[in-house]
């Protein structure tokens, strides 16, 4: 948790809101969603609770999905936003992320930050005095779990007692899914290369939170049964294109082999982008049980309630 009662909330990882406020985060997504089936995407909702509130994104690192379901869900609240790439700002010419937190918030009301390391954001929390949100860093990528929350959910899957299962790189989205799995009693089968685990403390605090965590390096060991399978890139932005990696990740490409050892009514996750014929085959990305254009839609749904819950309007 980085703020206390009455304290600027910051959601730098799924634990600062807590599962409380996140289950009321997807509730909202849900509600929101729904009412506003046939707007276009630009028209705001009926309540525009974030009417005359400015987000900065500031980018240190490409983005396709976390730029744009940030900038829509802000104009859906009915707020705007203002962007801010390192390369075009002072960011990029070594301006300190503190004098960078303290005169964002001078002038905006809100920052989402994407960068490398995960204490740059910690950082611009310790100097902002507006709510700053984590839009993925080394460590983790918040934002895109609770759009998979919800989006298992809404495919019918309760989430206590959930087997899911990840192939590939022991990474940022994984982190965040282990976080996960502490707050809302889900399993995580943990299938990765030989020194490609991850952080052991997620591991503990997905276990400490009554989580079964099992590491394997075998995929179908961690397939078999699971009842959500997910995998993401084998190299991470700002990470060496290595060969010797890639080689080491050929076994746990997700493809039918694997989905048929899964539950029939498994499905695929996959925060995107998307290196098919890598870490998936092209038969899952594009078959009946990949839902991973139903989660990128949903990072706007997810959005929006994460910037709600900052701005102290959703949970408690
Ligand atoms: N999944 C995700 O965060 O996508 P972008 O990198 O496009 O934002
Ligand atoms: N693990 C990936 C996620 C991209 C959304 C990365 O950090 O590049």
């Amino acid at each position: 948790m980085t703020g206390g009662a009455g304290a600027v909330r910051h959601f730098l990882d799924l634990g600062d809101a807590g599962a409380d406020d996140i289950a009321a985060m997807i509730a909202d997504a849900i509600d929101r969603k729904a009412a506003r089936v046939d707007k276009p995407k630009g028209v705001a909702d009926a309540d525009a609770p974030l009417a005359g509130r400015v987000l900065a994104l500031v980018f240190e690192k490409n983005s396709t999905r976390t730029r744009v379901s940030f900038d829509i869900a802000m104009r859906q609240l009915g707020g705007s936003v203002l962007i801010l790439d390192s390369g075009s700002s002072q960011l990029g010419r070594g301006e300190t992320i503190a004098d960078t937190a303290r005169v964002l918030s001078r002038m905006v009301d809100a920052i989402m930050l994407r960068t490398d390391d995960h204490t740059k954001i910690e950082e611009m929390a310790a100097h902002a005095s507006v709510p700053v949100i984590n839009g993925l860093t080394d460590r983790s990528h918040p934002c895109q779990i609770v759009a998979d929350l919800l989006t298992v959910i809404e495919h019918g899957k309760a989430l206590p007692g959930l087997e899911v299962a990840w192939f590939g790189d022991g990474n940022n989205v994984l982190h965040s899914i282990l976080e996960a799995a502490g707050l809302f009693k889900f399993n995580v089968r943990v299938s990765t290369p030989a020194g490609y685990e991850p952080d052991p403390a997620f591991v503990e605090l997905a276990r400490a939170g009554g989580s079964v965590v099992t590491l394997t390096q075998d995929a179908h060991a961690a397939a078999r049964g699971a009842d959500v399978l997910v995998t993401d890139t084998w190299i991470s932005m700002g990470q060496a294109d290595a060969a010797e990696k890639k080689a080491a990740m050929v076994p746990y490409q997700v493809n039918t082999a694997l989905m048929a050892l899964a539950k029939p009514d498994a499905v695929f996750l996959h925060c995107l982008p998307a290196h098919v014929g890598d870490e998936v085959s092209e038969d899952v990305f594009e078959g009946p049980q990949s839902i991973v254009f139903d989660e990128a839609e949903n990072r706007i749904h997810a959005q929006k309630s994460v910037l709600l819950w900052s701005f102290g309007l959703l949970g408690i």
